[in-house]
């Protein structure tokens, strides 16, 4: 018996962050937090589950992942089996669509993708809700590829109550864009869930992040209901620049930011003085998202291109759709 699924999940932004697991097996946060999905950036996968098969494989953009790298894989598909009393084993294509290069492959649409072609593929007819609850098992900012345009995450106390859902914008996301300004991180690499767990352990600034996180949410989704860009914008960037600060105060202290991360945030306070409104926002690594209304992308990036080279910078569309069942 073969039994097959393929699905396309988007890649999203927090623009507030989600940094710090209450319960690392689960996935459960500390805190809930808000995205947006970009149209640019995205993954397809296809899963295929067969009696033939004797252990889970990854082939990840046509090539085949070894056993080390594929852990995090063999383990969702474990929790899946388990939760849905399946013993086959998987067949896994997965492809990042993302500009060469770019370093930017997400495993927030990864998961999602997985997540939504085994519940084609196995016919489970779960919901969105519930496969937000699964793509979050095997990374927390999957559960918010899901849905398309603005998302939450509710963090949620157990694994059936923390999942993502959609935010009603009026269609704002139509006016709004998402520039990354690629930077080559040469220093050694902090993984995200090592870098939130560190800091969530050790940190002595991470109980001020957590005591204002929720007037941020709250404040954006005001901002959001009232198409209040500049709102918006002041509580993301604060936000973001809180989150990256808690990593300063952790034991020992880290950052993923590098002398040209501050140099494209200069450039983005240097557009808000122009008139062009934009605001910057940083994950684990160093490259810089700037939010950005539709009309004024090309002046923002205009601004760019005097100080970093045309392919480190990508413009993306912010996508309404969610996951969704291809071929
Ligand atoms: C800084 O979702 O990659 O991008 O749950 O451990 O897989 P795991 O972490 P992950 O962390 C994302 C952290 C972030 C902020 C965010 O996306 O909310």
């Amino acid at each position: 018996m073969v039994k097959s699924g393929k699905a396309r999940a988007h890649t999203n932004i927090a623009l507030i962050k989600y940094w710090g697991k209450a319960d690392e097996d689960l996935i459960l946060p500390m805190n809930n937090s808000l995205s947006v999905s970009l149209e640019r950036f995205y993954t397809e996968t296809k899963v295929t589950f067969s009696e033939s098969y004797t252990e889970d494989t990854l082939v990840l953009n046509g090539e085949t992942v070894n056993a080390a790298e594929s852990k995090k894989i063999t383990r969702f598909m474990d929790m899946l089996r388990a939760k849905t009393n399946t013993t086959l084993y998987s067949y896994i294509e997965s492809e990042n669509f993302v500009p060469t290069a770019a370093g930017l492959a997400s495993s927030a649409s990864a998961y999602a993708a997985l997540a939504s072609a085994c519940n084609e593929a196995l016919q489970l007819g779960w919901s969105d809700k519930e496969l937000s609850r699964l793509a979050r098992r095997g990374s927390g900012s999957a559960s918010r590829s899901i849905f398309g345009g603005f998302v939450e995450w509710e963090k949620g106390y157990d694994d059936t109550t923390s999942y993502s859902f959609p935010i009603d914008a009026d269609r704002w996301e139509d006016d709004l864009a998402m520039i990354f300004v690629v930077i080559n991180n040469k220093s050694k690499k902090v993984s995200s869930r090592a870098g939130m767990s560190l800091t969530r352990d050790t940190s002595r600034f991470y109980q001020y992040w957590l005591d204002h996180v929720d007037e941020d949410i709250a404040a954006v989704k005001e901002a959001i209901s009232r198409k209040d860009f500049k709102g918006l914008g002041e509580v993301i960037e604060a936000n973001g620049l809180r989150m990256h600060a808690t990593n300063l105060g952790a034991q020992p202290p880290f950052t993923y930011l590098v002398p040209e991360s501050y140099q494209a945030m200069e450039v983005v306070h240097q557009c808000r003085e122009l008139g062009y409104p934009c605001y910057f926002t940083m994950d684990a690594g160093p490259n810089v998202k700037i939010l950005v209304e539709k009309h004024n992308q090309a002046h923002v990036i205009e601004q760019l291109h005097q100080h970093f080279e045309p392919h480190q910078i990508i413009a993306s569309d912010i996508t309404r759709s969610g996951v969704e069942i291809i071929e």
